[in-house]
């Protein structure tokens, strides 16, 4: 049986070991970087949707981790719905054409949706996800990206709400993987290929 007090897991003993794991560069936002942004932004979109349930929108996989403390951070009533997309670009660079692999269960006519994007790289996907989303007539529609590259969007992404602008670097943790390894790291670390 765990303690519900000593439950939380300490900064000081993280999970991937970066002495040990030579992949792991230098730390780009730490737990409590994440947690401070994410409860901001999470106040953010309670002031602004006030008397409206939110539908938040989440891309799988990466994004999970982020829709679920946003979730908690949003003092409002909100319902949560997942697709999933591949697309059909290298691994490291996104072409911008984007099979739909799951598509949402709700129905988002005269729904106020906003799109839980974790990172954007391109905004590739991010824009073929926006035009599909809007075709389905819903009542607003927004989107929240935790991390945005700089300098790397030849498209115009507005995004209602952003947490951090990052440097161009491949990026891994708080849910980003390589090869579906490091989501569970509890911060955003560079990924360094060896
Ligand atoms: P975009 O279409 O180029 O903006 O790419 C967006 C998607 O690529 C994200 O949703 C991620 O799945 C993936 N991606 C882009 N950059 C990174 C990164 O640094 N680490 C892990 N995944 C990334």
């Amino acid at each position: 049986m765990s303690d519900i007090a000593g439950h939380g897991r300490s900064q000081s003993t993280p999970i991937y070991n970066r002495q040990s794991d030579p992949c792991l560069g230098p730390v780009v936002a730490t737990a409590e970087d994440l947690e401070r942004r994410v409860a901001e932004l999470g106040a953010e979109i309670t002031k602004d949707y006030a008397g409206r349930v939110p539908l938040l929108v989440g891309v799988l996989k990466g994004a999970c981790f982020f829709l679920a403390d946003l979730a908690r951070a949003i003092e409002l009533p909100v319902e949560v719905d997942f697709m999933a997309v591949s697309s059909y670009g290298n691994s490291t660079q996104t072409s911008g054409v984007v099979r739909i692999v799951k598509d949402l269960d709700a129905d988002l006519n005269g729904r106020h949706v906003l799109i839980v994007e974790d990172i954007v790289d391109s905004g590739l996907t991010l824009s073929y996800l926006r035009r599909n989303l809007a075709a389905r007539h819903p009542a607003s529609l927004e989107v929240v990206a935790l991390f945005v590259k700089r300098g790397l969007q030849s498209v115009d992404l507005d995004l209602a709400y952003q947490g951090f602008e990052i440097p161009p670097d491949f990026v891994v943790g708080y849910g980003l993987d390589v090869s579906e390894r490091y989501r569970n790291l509890p911060y955003l670390a560079t990924y360094v290929e060896r």
